[in-house]
């Protein structure tokens, strides 16, 4: 039985919706709070037993390698300053005992595409894909539920979850028939269709488990919604010979691709931040005056 142990975190994206922000960084490393997006990803792979972390990296190509580089420099000033609780910070933030890899998208040319570009370093292995921009509070962490789900159904996985009938053109939907608890087989998924064109309003989130014969349907497919290559057209043509399950995990999910979502995250992850979550609290009761705690 093959485990799942390795990664990838397309991050190539255009981030147009973030415009300024991203416009020589990548999406992905907007914080929250202090940490970037990608890390709060990487770290949920760490938890779920991944030990090959794989970036698809694009135009803003150093930002996302840097950030998981040793900082020399960085950390002989600190030491030279007596900044030692940072230094320690900065020390252990880097997972160890993982292989850190990265991958150019030379052209953002979608999801599906990003993918793909992937395959050199996944070969014949199943593998998670994590989109850091859908950051997910969760225990376990997402990608371990699905993993453990992959363990023991030996398929693709989906993450999804319920989304509002008027935001269905916004995410890829599924139909699926109920199998277990959380659990359906999906006979169909669609990306980003009308309201009256779609199937359920079940939506795909930025969490997949994947067979490598996802790379053979990658290959092959055209230009879909947007004019990009999608990962829900090769997940649709997989469909059609192997089970694929969509799994509607448990945990808070905040879609960090949208301004308001960003926002939502920082607000809640403020709320829980041991360094700033007392004074962020009396912050907003002062401002709102309502009392405001964490969930
Ligand atoms: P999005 O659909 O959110 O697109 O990508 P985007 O370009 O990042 O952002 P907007 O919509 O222009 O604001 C979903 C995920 O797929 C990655 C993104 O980085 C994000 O993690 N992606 C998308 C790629 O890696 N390459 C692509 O060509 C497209």
């Amino acid at each position: 039985m093959k485990r799942i142990t390795k990664a990838v975190f397309p991050a190539a994206g255009m981030g147009t919706r973030f415009l300024p922000a991203t416009k020589a960084n990548p999406k992905e490393m907007l914080p929250i709070v202090d940490k970037p997006l990608i890390q709060y990803a990487a770290e949920e792979a760490v938890a779920a037993g991944i030990t090959d972390l794989i970036f698809i990296i694009g135009r803003t190509k150093r930002a996302i390698a840097d950030h998981f580089d040793k900082a020399y420099e960085l950390e002989v000033e600190l030491e030279t300053k007596g900044k030692l609780k940072a230094l320690e910070d900065l020390r252990g933030m880097l997972p160890v005992n993982v292989n850190y890899i990265y991958i150019r998208q030379a052209e953002a040319l979608g999801l599906g595409h990003a993918v793909l570009c992937a395959q050199p370093a996944v070969n014949d292995e199943p593998f998670a894909v994590l989109l850091a921009d859908d950051l997910i509070e969760g225990e376990p962490g997402v990608t371990k539920q699905m993993c453990d789900l992959y363990n023991y159904y030996q398929c693709s996985l989906v993450g999804v979850q319920n989304v509002a009938p008027d935001e269905t053109s916004a995410y890829g939907i599924v139909a699926a028939e109920p199998m277990a608890e959380r659990l359906s087989r999906i006979t169909q998924i669609v990306e980003k269709p009308a309201p009256e064109a779609a199937p359920s309003t079940l939506g795909v989130v930025g969490r997949y488990v994947l067979t490598p014969r996802i790379f053979h349907h990658l290959r092959h497919i055209e230009r879909g919604a947007g004019g990009e290559l999608q990962l829900t057209d090769a997940i649709a043509a997989l469909l059609k010979e192997q089970q694929v399950l969509a799994y509607e995990f448990t945990g808070k999910r905040y879609d960090c691709g949208s301004k308001l979502g960003y926002l939502e995250a920082t607000v809640e992850y403020a709320l829980k931040h041991p360094e700033v979550s007392d004074e962020f609290q009396a912050y907003l009761e002062k401002r709102f005056c309502v009392p405001c705690r964490s969930a």
